[in-house]
This record gives structure tokens, C-alpha cells and sequence, in this order.
């Protein structure tokens, strides 16, 4: 079968099977930037936004993303430099595998918490919104040091 929608604003077409995860259309497509690790939805590594909701795309049919905007990190690469960059700065630093899913879903975290008109960055609540992503090296702090300045920084 095939699936319209966009990824990265562009229209595109890709080839799947019924039942089979969009995170493997995807890869397949060519968007290797989408990683893919557990498989069960419990690592956040292949995470994507789904109109611009972080979902895990190991575990979502392709076929739901019919006629929707795909974003993967290279269609927020600016957004992700930047963020990048404060979590450098921090020592925190992530490779390749799960930098990408934390990051756009710290990248839509901020976006919603703006939204909902949050004042001060509460780390609480970004400890709750990014626990689907994980990282089996560090203690998260030097990301929530980054992500508190990142926050400071786009919301005084
Ligand atoms: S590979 Fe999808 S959550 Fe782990
Ligand atoms: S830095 Fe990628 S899993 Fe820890």
C-alpha cells in the first residue's frame, strides 16, 4: 500500500505493508535519522513528532500517519543546533542513537509548555515529559541544567 503525508513539510509517498511500523517505512524511505533500538516503545530512540506530538514510531502502525506531518530532527535542525549546543555546554553531550528523540521531544516539550503559559521551567514536569526517552549513560542532570538555560533563554 501507499502512504501520503509529509515528512519534514514535503509531500512524499512511501511504500509499506499493513501492520507494519512506521519507524521501518520511514528508515526504508531513507530517513536514517530515525533510530530504532527496543522496538516496544520503550526507549524513545525512534521517537518523531506526529503533527508535532513526540510519538514512538516503532510502535504506531504506518498507515495511521496517512495524510499527516511527519517531522523528523532534521526538519528542526536549527531548533536542534541550538538545543544542542546548551546541552553541550552542560557536558551532556548524547550520541547518536538517542540524542535525536530526546531532543525533539524537549523540542515539543518547550513548545507546549509555552503554550500552556508555563512561567518558571519546572523540572518536574520535564522529568514526566521526557521519561519515555532515555539514556543509559548519564543521570540526566546536565540535561535538565541545559534544558532550564535553553528554557530561560526563549522565555526570560
Ligand atoms: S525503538 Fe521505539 S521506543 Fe525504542
Ligand atoms: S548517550 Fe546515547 S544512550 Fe546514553
Amino acid at each position: 500500500m501507499i502512504l501520503s503525508c509529509t515528512v519534514n513539510k514535503k509531500p512524499v509517498r512511501l511504500e509499506c505493508e499493513p501492520g507494519e511500523a512506521l519507524a521501518d517505512v520511514l528508515r526504508a524511505a531513507g530517513y536514517k535519522e530515525v533510530k530504532k533500538a527496543c522496538g516496544t516503545g520503550n526507549c524513545g530512540l525512534c521517537t518523531i513528532l506526529l503533527d508535532e506530538v513526540p510519538v514512538a514510531s516503532c510502535s504506531i502502525f504506518a498507515a495511521r500517519a496517512e495524510g499527516r506531518a511527519i517531522t523528523t530532527i532534521q526538519g528542526l535542525k536549527k531548533e536542534a543546533e541550538e538545543l544542542g549546543a546548551y546541552i553541550a555546554a552542560e557536558g551532556a553531550e548524547q550520541c547518536g542513537y538517542c540524542s535525536p528523540g530526546f531532543v525533539l521531544t524537549a523540542l515539543a516539550m518547550e513548545r507546549e509548555f509555552r503554550a500552556q503559559g508555563m512561567g518558571r521551567f519546572d523540572e518536574l514536569a520535564a522529568r514526566h515529559y521526557l521519561a519515555g526517552n532515555l539514556c543509559r549513560c548519564s543521570g540526566y542532570q546536565g540535561h535538565m541544567r541545559a534544558l532550564k538555560k535553553y528554557w530561560e533563554a526563549r522565555n526570560g
